[in-house]
């Protein structure tokens, strides 16, 4: 009886202490960071284009359907995105808000700031389609941004916050969907599609430098995921009977290598940047391919009205087709992920950054 009772403390001890582990080891998997910082595209624009003369908004229902209190913000989504789960796993706060929304204030700011802005792309001439901010104008307010901050905390503190912050960059998508493969006699007439990679991996270097000069260190890109699969292009994908796009998605994966050996490159010249690259496109592609091991039902077609082409003011509220359980959809809109997409892909994006930042 002693015996087995020995026994079983000793079990019991074992179990806590492996299991207190196991705790210890998954919480120091992530750093914390001071502040998560935000460029880029509708996949992580938080709410600028509301205040920008472009059409390409989502400010009304049934967008943010899902976010905290059904409130529309201007995410293109039924919830959040992925910097917010970000900040929410790493930084002081579960959501990043838009630095042009005018409800928040440095103060806000100073813990997670988004300056993305959906529509854009690396390229200027695709800001220019639908009138959104180029990503040299991202890095304007990001400029004033540390100056405000350094004005609010005082230049140390300010710095520390610049320094130990994450940065999320994640756009691209548009310079091919939006732009390269739309206007045959735009820069369709200047550049084959590789030479169209080159020239935006070169602006994404430029970019990454410019942070880096401005005092960034953690640097996370976001490639390219298999943009062939949008509900979308499967609409326009007739010969290809609405599958998915594969030329498209071939594209994503060899400008995805080209961002690859951009980013070993930089790791190595600039000795104090820590800067890697997502792999978003793993994960979605396996979502796409086995949607019901992820739990969804529905993956050619998206949750808004028909599913198949409407995004942005399309996307109405009017619509009685429209889905009512947006969790059973990979895609929300005929361009953009559901919350639980979203979920699913930064938590592979969070374990990923774990072996990288350790
Ligand atoms: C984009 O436009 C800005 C502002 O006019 C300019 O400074 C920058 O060089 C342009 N980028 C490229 C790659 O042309």
């Amino acid at each position: 009886m002693q015996m087995n009772m020995g026994y079983t403390y000793t079990a019991l001890w074992v179990l806590l202490l492996t299991k207190l582990l196991v705790a210890v080891s998954q919480s120091q998997g992530l750093p914390k960071v001071p502040a998560v910082i935000v460029f880029g595209d509708s996949s992580v624009d938080s709410g600028n284009n509301n205040k920008i003369a472009t059409v390409l908004k989502s400010n009304f229902s049934p967008y943010g359907r899902d976010f905290d209190g059904g409130r529309p913000t201007g995410r293109f989504g039924n919830g959040r995105v992925p910097p917010d789960f970000i900040s929410e796993a790493m930084g002081p706060k579960p959501n990043v808000p838009a630095y042009l929304d005018p409800m928040y204030t440095i103060e806000d700011f100073a813990t997670g700031v988004c300056f993305a802005s959906a529509g854009t792309g690396y390229d200027n001439k695709t800001a220019s389609v639908l009138n959104v901010m180029p990503l040299w104008k991202e890095v304007e307010y990001y400029k004033e941004y540390q100056a405000r901050l350094r004005a609010y905390l005082g230049v140390e503190k300010a710095n520390e916050i610049i320094r130990e912050a994450m940065y999320l960059v994640s756009l691209g998508t548009n310079d091919f969907l939006e732009n390269y493969y739309v206007f045959p006699a735009g820069r369709r007439s200047q550049f084959t599609v590789a030479q169209y990679e080159d020239f935006l991996v070169g602006i994404a270097e430029n970019f990454i430098r410019e942070l880096y000069a401005l005092g960034a260190r953690k640097i996370s890109l976001t490639g390219l995921v298999p943009i062939g699969c949008l509900p979308l292009e499967r609409l326009v994908n007739i010969f290809g009977h609405h599958g998915c796009n594969q030329e498209y998605n071939n594209v994503a994966l060899s400008f995805n290598k080209k961002l690859d050996n951009m980013v070993c490159r930089l790791n190595r010249e600039l000795t104090q940047i820590t800067l890697f690259t997502t792999k978003a496109y793993e994960i979605v592609n396996d979502i796409i391919k086995n949607p019901s091991k992820y739990g969804f039902e529905v993956v050619e077609k998206a949750c808004c009205s028909t599913g198949t082409f409407e995004m942005s003011y399309l996307c109405s509220d009017k619509n009685p087709l429209t889905c009512t359980d947006a969790s059973k959809y990979v895609f929300w809109d005929a361009f953009h992920p559901t919350e639980k997409t979203n979920r699913i892909v930064t938590d592979y994006i969070l374990r990923k950054m774990a072996e990288t930042l350790r």
